[in-house]
């Protein structure tokens, strides 16, 4: 359930209506549902719970969707953030999200992010490498503290998904194979910078399979008990997010309650405190593209270009990864479908959203919302072609707040100054 409804002959995300939201801060433009991140939140934890796995920690993978606001909405559930740059943990902080509840992630951390980390004394890092653990260790023995670092493994599984954010096998840049991870996690056990309390995983994303997350959940159990039998403290177990969600026409992803099934089954027995990592399942069918019809370009050769005013710079997944996103009209008109190519305005093929789509009639003028947008949308947005970054607006009942405001051509120009000599 999303909260994005027709009401009335139009579709309205919870109590207001998308054309007065088009109306106040023109398109395109995100709209967030609050409800639906709350209830996504909620269902996912009171999942995990109802399966036995209490006191997990869920840490929102801010890269789906970084906006303050929607870092806030799941914060005061109690939700952890999971970040891969000082950026996401500056907007974590900003939100009000405890340090105890921010775990930091990705393969290049810069030392000064590392410092950044731990001055802010971070949950725990996730380490990905051995060159990482000794940085990681020599910057906390630096600034006289003792980071908490989780290895992560690369379990060497095919999660399927696109090849661009499958990240699971051997031959991915992320983590460290099983035997290596032994090894790591004995050298940090030994290293005056460090405290290893775990291990960590995450094999993709969009991943519509149990299957391969189970393979790689025995596995890490597995290493949780070697690694305890080898006289070592593992207190945590992070299993990553990437469970999908429904692209309505796409492969449906299982339930959250075989999700969590799935892992109290694997699991059974451990004693050992969870840590997830999910982005996409909380955000995606929380948002929406608004955009609005410029022209319906029909060639003399047979195509009918459904060209709109929103581009690849604003949504890139299609572009990027021939992602698929439901396209609705927000007033349906009556008639037959008509089969169109959805463009944007950008100099370049790529930016078409989608070719040969079926789709009730449209006009000029006309707003089309873009479904299940709100995770990887305006946070991979950029300014491409110089068009303004897509503004961002959050709904709750029957209110609605623009929680990033479209910048003006000034507010771009002012960025940049002349060099020198120019
Ligand atoms: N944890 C780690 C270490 C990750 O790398 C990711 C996503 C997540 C958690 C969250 O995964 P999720 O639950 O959202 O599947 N831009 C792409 C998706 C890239 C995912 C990258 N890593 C897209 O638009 O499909």
């Amino acid at each position: 359930m999303n909260h994005f409804e027709l009401s009335g002959g139009e579709l309205a995300c919870e109590d207001v209506p998308l054309t007065r939201i088009a109306d106040a801060v023109g398109t395109p433009v995100y709209v967030y549902s609050s409800a639906t991140l709350e209830r996504h939140y909620t269902v996912l934890r009171d999942t995990l719970a109802g399966a036995g796995l209490k006191d997990s920690l869920i840490a929102y993978a801010v890269k789906a969707n970084s906006n303050v606001a929607v870092l806030k909405t799941l914060g005061r559930l109690g939700a952890g953030a999971d970040t891969v740059s000082e950026g996401e943990i500056r907007r974590a902080l900003a939100a009000g999200i405890p340090p105890g509840r921010i775990v930091f992630s990705g393969v290049g951390k810069t030392t000064a992010e590392i410092a950044f980390a731990l001055e802010t004394g971070v949950a725990e890092i996730n380490i990905e490498s051995e060159p990482e653990l000794d940085l990681v260790n020599a910057t906390a023995q630096g600034l006289s503290r003792r980071a908490e670092i989780a290895i992560r493994v690369n379990p060497d599984v095919e999660a399927g998904g696109h090849a661009k954010i499958s990240t699971g096998k051997a031959e991915n840049k992320f983590g460290v194979s099983f035997d290596e991870a032994e090894r790591l996690y004995a050298k940090a056990a030994n290293l005056a910078g460090v405290r290893p309390v775990g291990v960590a995983c995450h094999i993709g994303s969009q991943i519509t399979d149990l299957a391969p997350m189970e393979a790689a959940f025995v596995k890490m159990r597995g290493l949780v008990e070697r690694l305890r039998s080898e006289g070592h403290t593992v207190e945590r177990l992070d299993l990553g997010g990437g469970l999908g969600v429904p692209y309505f026409n796409q492969p449906t992803p299982p339930e959250p309650d075989a999700y969590a099934a799935m892992i109290a089954r694997v699991m059974r027995g451990l004693d050992i405190q969870f840590a997830f990592e999910p982005g996409r399942m909380i955000a995606a069918n929380a948002g929406v593209l608004l955009a609005r019809v410029l022209h319906v370009n029909e060639r003399p050769e047979g195509r009918r270009f459904l060209v709109l005013d929103a581009a690849m710079n604003d949504l890139v997944r299609p572009a990027m990864y021939d992602a698929y996103h439901d396209i609705r009209p927000v007033k349906p008109r009556p008639g037959e479908p008509v089969v169109y190519d959805v463009v944007g305005p950008i100099c370049e093929t790529g930016d078409t959203f989608t070719r040969d789509r079926a789709l009730p009639p449209l006009e000029a003028g006309d707003l089309v919302a873009f479904m299940s947008a709100g995770a990887y949308g305006a946070s991979m947005s950029s300014e491409y072609n110089s068009r303004p970054l897509v503004p961002e607006v959050m709904v709750k009942g029957a209110d609605f707040a623009v929680v990033r405001p479209r910048p003006t051509y000034e507010d771009m120009l002012a960025r940049e100054q002349p060099a020198p000599w120019l």
